[in-house]
């Protein structure tokens, strides 16, 4: 099927056109990054105004793109939930009048779902693989038997990673979103002899927990006499990035372990983190397990991910009515067209 797909649960608008839920015919990202830099994170309200002012356009840029025609559609994906309410709804709306305006089909998919099944946009994975959600929401292991089949092993109790990131970027004055500056600094300083916690990774859970770290580097902070200058910056940076991969690797390994699984994809954006990739890389090198990351355009927020569920469920012929309506919270393990 030959599908656009679009996606705007945060910060981003995105508009896709993918044929077959596979191969990517133009993929396009309206990032609002600096329209939120000045807060220090999404302002919601704002967030939902920039989609509506930009959706209609980047949508005829996608077509464009892609060299299709409106009437060559077949159908519309569109992300559901969870995010920022006003924001999806901006999508789910153009996606609803789209689809009615064309006669095609229509499907909300979540938006998790699309980042763990990006990776199939680049290369065939098979199920069952261990999914590692890590974004600025999510940080959520699953078991993945096939599409729509999702069994959840474990979940941040409190913070995301990404959360973790851009809240300690802004205690370090380093701007937003923090994951891509504190990567940066991380690569090139080393941690000093710095060590901060690894909540929750003695014990025998699959759940993460990342608050305390970011309440270490706090608290470090506090303690200094003096604010601290760019180089002491860096190592905090490199030790707070130190621990959270530590975390997530050793956890995501013992997941697949703990459920016999040789496949690992690691997917969100979160997992554009070179330290992680790195890290993971190294540690499955050689070993039975396979690790998986897709290209840091498909990590990060994006609408063709949305395209392989879609296709998948549309060509069985499920879709979504036009009562169809955006969700703030919506577990993965809920999701019924499997
Ligand atoms: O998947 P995503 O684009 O949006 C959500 O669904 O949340 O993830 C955004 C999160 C932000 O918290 C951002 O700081 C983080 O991913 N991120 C990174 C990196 N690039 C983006 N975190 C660590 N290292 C990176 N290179
Ligand atoms: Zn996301």
């Amino acid at each position: 099927m030959l599908l656009l797909a679009l996606e705007s649960s945060c910060d981003e608008t995105a508009a896709a056109v993918v044929k077959d839920g596979r191969q990517i015919r133009s993929n396009l990202i309206a990032s609002q990054v600096e329209l939120h830099a000045v807060y220090g994170g999404v302002v919601p309200e704002l967030a939902s105004r920039r989609h509506l002012e930009v959706i209609n356009p980047l949508v005829e840029e996608a077509l464009s793109k892609a060299s299709v025609n409106k009437a060559e559609l077949e159908g519309i994906v569109v992300t559901r939930g969870p995010g920022l309410v006003g924001a999806l709804l901006v999508g789910v709306s153009f996606a609803k009048a789209f689809a009615y305006a064309l006669g095609i089909p229509l499907i909300g998919v979540h938006h998790i779902e699309g980042h763990i099944l990006a990776i199939q946009l680049e290369q065939q994975v098979d199920f069952p693989f261990l999914a590692a959600a890590v974004s600025g929401g999510h940080t959520h292991l699953y078991r993945v038997e096939g599409i729509g089949r999702y069994r959840l092993l474990g979940r941040t109790v409190d913070d995301a990673a990404g959360e973790a990131f851009d809240k300690v970027a802004k205690m370090l004055g380093l701007g937003y979103p923090g994951g891509p500056i504190i990567d940066k600094l991380a690569a090139t300083h080393d941690d000093g002899g710095i060590v901060f916690p690894r909540p929750l990774l003695k014990k025998n859970t699959l759940d993460f927990s990342f608050s305390g770290v970011k309440t270490a580097v706090l608290n470090y902070l506090h303690r200094l006499e003096n604010p601290p200058g760019e180089e002491l910056i860096g190592r905090i940076a490199c030790a707070f990035q130190t621990a959270v991969v530590d975390v997530l690797t050793q956890k995501i390994l013992r997941a697949a372990e703990a459920e016999n699984l040789e496949r690992i994809v690691v997917a969100g954006g979160v997992a554009c983190n070179s330290g992680l990739r790195q890290h993971l890389s190294r540690l499955t090198e050689g070993s039975e397990r396979t690790v998986y990351f897709p290209s840091p355009v498909l990590c990060a927020d994006n609408a063709a991910m949305l395209a392989v569920a879609g296709d998948y469920y549309l060509s069985r012929g499920a879709s979504s009515g036009f009562d169809l309506n955006a969700v703030s919270s919506w577990p993965l393990e809920q999701v019924v067209w499997g």
